[in-house]
């Protein structure tokens, strides 16, 4: 899979990255079907097969149960090989999130996040939003929180997980990167794609499948011809725990990007 920028960080992703929600985490998510969580056997086939298949991105975070952790003991390969994002900000515990953008809060975060992942740098790291992006990049000290983890070199770029356009477009000036929303069914922050273009910031895209709410094949492929024919799009993240719904999604972006 031909590896894309991401913005100016020097950083290069696969188009196609792992969602690892369902890796760790089956409470208060939105996906149509309940599910177990996969054994370790599972996620060691599904990662070997992402890897197989030229994947280097993965998408993680600290409230995504014990998806960081897995990651940490299964994850093939040299560290170098993949690109890991995570997030600070959500802590999901007894089945509830609540979050924390504060300046030590958000040190302590990516501390632990490294320790889990078993890793000494991240590639990205994430605000992971409670939906309220502005107040969070105008009010909190996460930001600074980031600038000084870059600055230590235990993260080599920062951005937003956010969900609104008006953060996104303030993340975009600000900040490395963004990670965005953006599906045939929702379109509304397609501006940001185009603000990051010409900022020349990098964009991930999440919940580009409509968390799974989309109708069979066509429905992906389709999306997937949104996704990638917008500007500035650097990978979008799938969350899967299928090894035949990775092999299809990525059959069907190699026909999309032709
Ligand atoms: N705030 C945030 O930062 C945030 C929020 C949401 C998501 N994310 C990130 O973005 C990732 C993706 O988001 P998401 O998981 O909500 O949505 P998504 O990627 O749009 O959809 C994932 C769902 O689609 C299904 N799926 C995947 N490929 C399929 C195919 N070929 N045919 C039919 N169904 C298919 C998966 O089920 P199977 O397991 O059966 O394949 C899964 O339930 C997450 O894993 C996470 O890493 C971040």
């Amino acid at each position: 899979m031909e590896l894309r920028t991401l913005g100016h960080t020097g950083i290069r992703v696969s188009p196609l990255g792992l969602g690892t929600v369902k890796l760790g985490r089956n409470r208060q998510v939105k996906y149509p079907h309940p599910f177990e969580l996969p054994d370790d056997r599972a996620v060691r086939i599904l990662l070997g097969l992402a890897a197989d298949l030229g994947l280097n991105l993965l998408d993680t975070a600290p409230a995504y149960g014990c998806s960081q952790a897995r990651l940490g003991r299964l994850l093939p390969g040299p560290r170098q090989r993949w690109v890991i994002v995570s997030k600070v900000g959500e802590i999901f515990e007894d089945g509830q999130s609540r979050f924390d953008f504060g300046y030590d809060y958000t040190l302590r975060t990516v501390e632990d996040s490294l320790r889990t992942l078993r890793t000494d740098y991240l590639d990205a790291v994430l605000i992971h939003s409670d939906g309220d992006d502005l107040r969070i990049l105008e009010r909190e000290p996460v930001v600074a929180a980031l600038q000084r983890l870059k600055e230590r070199g235990l993260i080599r770029a920062h951005g937003l997980s956010g969900k609104t356009l008006a953060g996104g477009l303030r993340a975009v000036a600000e900040l490395d990167l963004v990670m965005v929303t953006c599906n045939p069914a929702y379109p509304d922050e397609i501006p940001v794609l185009e603000a990051a273009a010409h900022q020349g910031k990098g964009v991930l895209i999440k919940k580009g499948l409509q968390s799974g709410h989309l109708a069979g094949p066509d429905g992906v492929h389709a999306a997937l011809r949104f996704i990638f024919s917008q500007p500035g799009v650097s990978g979008l993240i799938v969350g899967t725990l299928s090894p035949e719904h990775l092999r299809a999604n990525v059959a069907a972006l190699a026909e999309v990007l032709g």
